[in-house]
């Protein structure tokens, strides 16, 4: 009897009622992590220490399961919680994902319990119905032809890049998908043109694709971080003498360093100068369109052919949450070519039209549009537009508050809510200007109270602060330039 392979744990494991007490344990423990609004930063723990801590919640019975151990459950989200980023704290100005709005978690978690996997209608029909809902709603500040354009998601903006440049690359050497790289050879070296800022997610792609990180022309940029135009020009013709073949170029609407818009309308002359595929990363900025004030920063976007946007940083849902636009819905059949009976029927029908397995790179895929739209259903565009335009205030005025510290440096005039400047000094000597903020940032970092990050900007390190949250104030900001100058005497 198959039935006596069972034992109660089976029974256990899969209970409602039981289920619905975990929940319970698990949301009064959020509840109280969402209501904390403490001013805290990273607290890094010895990760030795972590994996004992993390041992001794793991039962012992490894023959015959214990009983189920409410409390066991209770201290694994404790230290689950503990141990992260306070992405939810006003001390939290570091990273690029954001405190999510805590709707968009639970749904999220009813995600996770109906387990709808959406590269396939069948499996998950809202998601797909609702994708193609976002698509639209989306587009609306994009401004293509309904019908015209395609959209998908995708786990994470790096995958959105590779998948654009594959979609990219085969287009411009439509043998390589079936041949492999030899197609790659030829009196003409295949390349692709980037800003110098680019996210590093673009070189990897090339590397991945047979292109290879060296065959990339870096565009050098203007005062402002963007891709300098009038020089690009003459950066391309070079590339082109040298023997490269330049299929593709990559602007970036939100660089990850200083948060730079490329003058999209103008690179999109020199793209249909030169017949180039022309990529946007808008992981970090692309949610900027959401906000009637701020969408002329990406002024051209209807003019590109593919786009990358990571919802979960700027439109604020559990990661990853990648849209994948391309303008020409064709377009978006080129990344991948694939037959597999067992799921890609010959013959399309309402249904399987709603398929996009063969359009992006899982197979089983979260049916991570489901926070978006559960936000977008219920808030419509206005949460999003009024979030992203406080945050990008609120860089201006941190920005403001910088410019009038004699002890301290700006880099750049921040376009959105990315900012990065300098502590410095009189003391402090200028050979030694890059390692001090450096070390500024893991003694902020160690303090507790705040979590910064640092970039290099011109090869110089600099200190740089992400606005994700709403509840960072000035004062709070100002306070962190308290920490900074504390954390400046400290030897
Ligand atoms: C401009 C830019 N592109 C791409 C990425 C990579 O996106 P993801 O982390 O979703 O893979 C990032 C992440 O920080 C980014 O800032």
């Amino acid at each position: 009897m198959t039935e006596s392979l069972q034992s109660g744990l089976l029974v256990e494991a899969f209970d409602a009622q039981l289920f619905r007490e975990n929940a319970e344990t698990v949301l009064s423990r959020l509840e109280k992590h969402v209501a904390d609004l403490s001013i805290r930063g990273l607290e890094l723990t010895d990760p030795a220490r972590l994996r004992r801590a993390a041992r001794a919640l793991m039962t012992t019975e490894r023959d015959r399961p214990a009983p189920f151990d409410e409390e066991r459950l209770a201290a694994i989200v404790d230290l689950y919680i503990k141990t992260g980023i306070q992405v939810h704290s006003p001390g939290y100005m570091g990273r690029q994902f954001s405190g999510v709005v805590p709707l968009a978690g639970v749904i999220d978690f009813v995600s996770s319990v109906v387990n709808q996997p959406s590269s396939f209608y069948e499996a998950g029909q809202l998601p797909n119905v609702v994708e193609r809902i976002m698509a639209d709603e989306l587009n609306r500040f994009i401004g293509w032809d309904p019908g015209t354009f395609a959209m998908i998601t995708t786990s994470g903006g790096s995958l959105a890049n590779l998948t654009a440049l594959l979609a990219a690359r085969n287009r411009a050497f439509p043998g390589v998908w079936a041949r492999g790289s030899s197609e790659l050879e030829g009196p003409a070296r295949p390349a692709i043109a980037v800003g110098d800022d680019v996210h590093y997610s673009v070189a990897r792609a090339a590397g991945i694709l047979g292109i290879g990180e060296d065959r990339i022309v870096r565009l050098p940029l203007d005062a402002a971080r963007r891709i300098d135009v009038a020089r690009a020009r003459p950066v391309l013709d070079a590339a082109e003498r040298q023997g490269l073949n330049v299929f593709c170029l990559v602007a970036s609407a939100g660089t990850t360093s200083v948060g730079a818009f490329d003058q999209l309308d103008e690179l999109a002359v020199i793209a249909r100068e030169r017949d180039l595929w022309l990529h946007v990363d808008g992981a970090h900025g692309a949610s900027l369109l959401v906000s009637d004030k701020l969408r002329p920063k990406l002024r051209g976007i209807d003019q590109v052919d593919s786009l990358a946007w990571d919802a979960h940083k700027m439109l604020f849902v559990p990661a990853p949450c990648t849209l994948l636009f391309y303008r020409d819905a064709k377009a978006s059949l080129g990344a991948f070519r694939q037959t597999a009976s067992y799921v890609f029927d010959e013959q399309q029908n309402i249904y399987t039209a709603l398929d996009s397995g063969d359009k992006n790179f899982e197979c089983t895929k979260r049916p991570m549009i489901m926070t978006l739209w559960t936000l977008w259903a219920i808030y419509g565009q206005a949460l999003f537009a009024e979030k992203i335009e406080y945050l990008c205030q609120l860089t201006q005025d941190a920005y403001a508050l910088v410019e009038k510290q004699p002890d301290f440096e700006t880099v750049h005039v921040p376009e959105a809510n990315i900012m990065c400047f300098r502590y410095r000094p009189d003391w402090l000597e200028e050979k030694d200007v890059a390692a001090f903020q450096v070390a500024i940032r893991d003694r902020i970092k160690g303090g507790g109270n705040f979590f910064i990050s640092k970039v290099d900007v011109d090869g110089v390190a600099a200190l740089r602060v992400v606005m994700m949250n709403h509840q960072v104030t000035t004062e709070h900001f100002q306070m962190l330039l308290g920490e900074i100058r504390k954390a400046g005497q400290e030897k």
